[in-house]
């Protein structure tokens, strides 16, 4: 299974390594068979999975319901859960409540939490209890309002001196890893450089650790023009567009179910081939 020490050995030893959002028991499945060292709950499932336009009305609730299916289709991926808006903001003892409920609940090994400032106070106590952290830099969605909209962050001198003193400050306060969100490239290698934790790009350009997707946005199941720094890898939206006319078709026209498809009267139970079809761990 990867840990959090593997992850910085990626770094050390100059392993460039993948992270993809994963917010189901069956994606969480594949993508851990498909080798992905890290996963993570991300509280994008807030616009993702449940159509919220930003990240803020998700619950801790919603991200331990989503967290729990993704470790039970997991086995050796680092599970990471993102701690959502208002779930660490009102003191150090809410923040690790919360997190402990990640990690005791949901079977998550870490926790992700946005921002700088107060948030390394809170980095800190959660590392010294045993809680590992994965801080969150530049583009912080929680921050859409105080950042006026989802912008590129650390654009000016001044922002990007502060987004490299918040990732220092966050690797002293034992982080064991950082996403740099939404930031030019040279910010972005600058950090990297300046620590020794591996960083993780979204948006960042190439010169990160390791880069992070949402699982969707990659797949092309998120429709509308993607991000430009997204690369679609496939395009399933259509893929489903396709399959669901045709099946509605077949169903119109009589051609689905075909023969092999009905159950003889000495055929295999419905109840075992719903087994073989393996929804549940396995
Ligand atoms: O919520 C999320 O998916 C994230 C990643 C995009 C880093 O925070």
């Amino acid at each position: 299974m990867t840990t959090v020490l593997d992850v910085q050995r990626f770094k050390d030893e100059g392993r460039r390594f993948a992270v993809l959002t994963a917010y189901d028991y069956l994606s969480a499945k594949i993508l851990d068979e498909a080798g992905l060292p890290v996963l993570l709950v991300g509280d994008s499932l807030g616009m993702v999975m449940l159509g919220y336009p930003t990240t803020l009305p998700v619950t801790l609730d919603d991200m331990l319901h989503h967290a729990k299916a993704v470790a039970r289709g997991s086995r050796q991926a680092l599970l990471v859960g993102d701690m959502p808006f208002m779930s660490y903001h009102a003191s150090t003892e809410q923040a690790i409540i919360s997190a402990g409920r990640f990690l005791q609940e949901a079977g998550m090994h870490a926790v992700k939490l946005e921002g700088g400032g107060p948030v390394i106070e809170i980095t800190r106590r959660l590392t010294e209890l045993g809680i590992p952290v994965m801080g969150h830099l530049g583009l912080t969605p929680q921050s859409v309002h105080a950042m006026g909209g989802f912008k590129v962050q650390g654009k000016t001198d001044a922002q990007a001196a502060r987004i490299l003193a918040d990732a220092r400050a966050l690797e002293q306060a034992g982080a064991f890893s950082l996403v740099l969100e939404g930031v030019p490239s040279k910010l972005a290698v600058d950090v990297t450089k300046a620590l020794r934790i591996p960083t993780i790009g979204i948006g960042a350009g190439p010169g990160t650790d390791g880069q992070v997707l949402v699982l969707h946005d990659m797949l092309g199941l998120t429709t509308g023009k993607a991000p430009k720094f997204v690369k679609r890898y496939a395009n399933l939206a259509e893929e489903i567009t396709r399959a669901a006319k045709s099946y509605a078709e077949d169903v119109r026209n009589g051609t689905f179910p075909g023969p092999e498809h009905e159950y003889s009267a000495n055929g295999s139970a419905p109840a075992k081939d719903r087994e073989e079809v393996r929804y549940g761990p396995g």
